[in-house]
């Protein structure tokens, strides 16, 4: 598969998603509880983070139990965890940043993938390898919605998955932007709730979410 009919796959599942839940899983049991109450809130669309030890068996898990769930893999940091991603079955790939080596190894990879930008250089390396579909991490901090405002101006082909600091208080503002197809974060599924396993009150949070940005 070309990139440009890779980044069209991504762009199209963003779309469709609006917006997706950053999952850090720490323990397995918790997953398909978990993916369940999001797919109840009308959340479907998940990246599973290789930030904890069961993170791959999670999103294993979830690809198993939960078929309703599209499982994407997130916090890849380099080829290994981009070929971990696509040999469980992941439907995408993200990455917080990039590098020239993961830039390299995706563009040869069938797995759809954002890299992760927060400034124009990064961005020109990303373009440069063929991805014009990224996520803009650490979004509030990296200057928010003035700041890919300014992006749009020299790079109005891109579209953003923003990422970080983005709730039910501002993500409705994230989506309003022309160039932003999907907003992410880890407001859906509080680790306070995971933890406690109230799965009703992180289906109640997409409810709410969901219900927030038909509204707008
Ligand atoms: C990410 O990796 O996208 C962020 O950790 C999510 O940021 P948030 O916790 O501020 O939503």
């Amino acid at each position: 598969m070309t990139i440009a009919a890779k980044q069209q796959k991504l762009a199209a599942l963003f779309e469709a998603a609006r917006v997706i839940p950053v999952l850090t899983i720490e323990r397995l049991e918790d997953a398909v509880p978990l993916a369940r109450a999001l797919v109840a809130g009308g959340v479907r669309t998940l990246e599973v983070t290789l930030r904890t030890e069961v993170a791959v068996d999670a999103a294993k898990a979830i690809i198993a139990e939960v078929p309703e769930a599209i499982v994407g893999i997130g916090t890849i940091l380099n080829e290994g965890d981009l070929a971990r991603a696509a040999a469980l079955g992941a439907k995408f790939g993200i990455s917080p940043g990039l590098t020239p080596e993961l830039l390299q190894a995706a563009a040869n990879h069938d797995l759809p993938f954002a890299p992760g930008i927060a400034t124009a250089s990064e961005l020109m390396q990303a373009l440069a390898h063929g991805f014009e579909v990224t996520k803009f991490f650490p979004a509030e901090q990296a200057g928010g919605i003035k700041a890919l405002r300014a992006l749009a101006g020299p790079f109005p082909n891109v579209r953003f998955c923003p990422t970080g600091g983005i709730g039910e208080a501002n993500v409705a503002q994230w989506l309003a932007e022309p160039n932003v197809i999907a907003a992410g974060g880890s407001w859906l599924c509080p680790a306070a709730e995971v933890r406690a396993g109230n799965w009703a009150r992180i289906t109640a949070i997409c409810e709410q979410t969901m219900r927030s940005l038909k509204a707008a």
